[in-house]
């Protein structure tokens, strides 16, 4: 969290009001998880991915890190009937939490979990994806380990249609981008630095959150 203190609350408080669901989900993930439950992506940035959402039309939405499923049912409401989102994780017991909320708001359907390391879930995707046995995806948000990002980025360029949006979360690492010294800062900078020059993508980073980074395939 790198904004003045008071500054998020202050936004979520002048924002749509947020479902309850998600007060009962940040709940029931600090009683599962209380050290790690701030890697939701939380009601501000969970808004934004809903708006993305519906602004870009998406209707096949791909998400590396479920965990407990915060950012997935921020998708899952803005998604119409006939979207899906495909969600990836290695961490069943996480996967577990967001099952349950998946399907206490009748969207179980709607959610396709593929529960193991995310790199052998995007082969088993992109050989699918190239011989014509599942379409293309409109947007993918990764939020999963960050010294992998290089490499989902890579099966998203491949797993999303021209035009489509990659979403990448933490792209600010704490700010520590600006002095990167443990394994994750060093590969979430390497990662923006190759951004800069990568002309297949129009790239946004915003300082919201942990920083958000949007990219359009061109
Ligand atoms: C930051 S959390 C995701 C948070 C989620 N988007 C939300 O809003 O609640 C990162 C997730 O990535 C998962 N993860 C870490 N390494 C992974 C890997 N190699 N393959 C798949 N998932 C992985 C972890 O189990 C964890 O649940």
């Amino acid at each position: 969290m790198i904004f003045r203190e008071g500054i998020e609350k202050y936004c979520d408080e002048h924002s749509s009001l947020s479902d309850p669901l998600f007060r009962e989900l940040e709940e029931e993930t600090r009683a599962f998880a209380p050290k790690v439950a701030h890697m939701q992506v939380g009601t501000i940035e969970g808004r934004l991915l809903s708006l993305l959402t519906r602004l870009s039309g998406a209707t096949r939405i791909l998400e590396f890190g479920t965990f407990t499923g915060c950012s997935s049912l921020h998708f899952l409401k803005a998604l119409p009937d006939n979207g899906k989102l495909t969600t990836l994780d290695i961490d069943e017991k996480a996967v577990a939490v967001a099952r349950k909320f998946w399907s206490s708001h009748g969207w179980e359907s709607k959610v396709e979990s593929l529960v193991q390391d995310a790199h052998a879930s995007v082969s088993m995707l992109i050989e699918e994806v190239d011989s014509g046995k599942r379409p293309l995806f409109d947007l993918a948000f990764i939020d999963a380990d960050k010294s992998s990002y290089e490499d989902y980025f890579r099966a998203s360029m491949k797993l999303v249609k021209k035009g489509g949006l990659i979403i990448v979360d933490n792209t600010l690492w704490s700010g520590d981008v600006l002095n990167p010294q443990d394994k994750a800062a060093k590969a979430i900078h390497a990662f923006n630095e190759a951004r800069r020059t990568d002309v297949r993508v129009e790239s946004l980073l915003l300082p919201i959150r942990d920083g958000v980074s949007l990219f359009q395939i061109l």
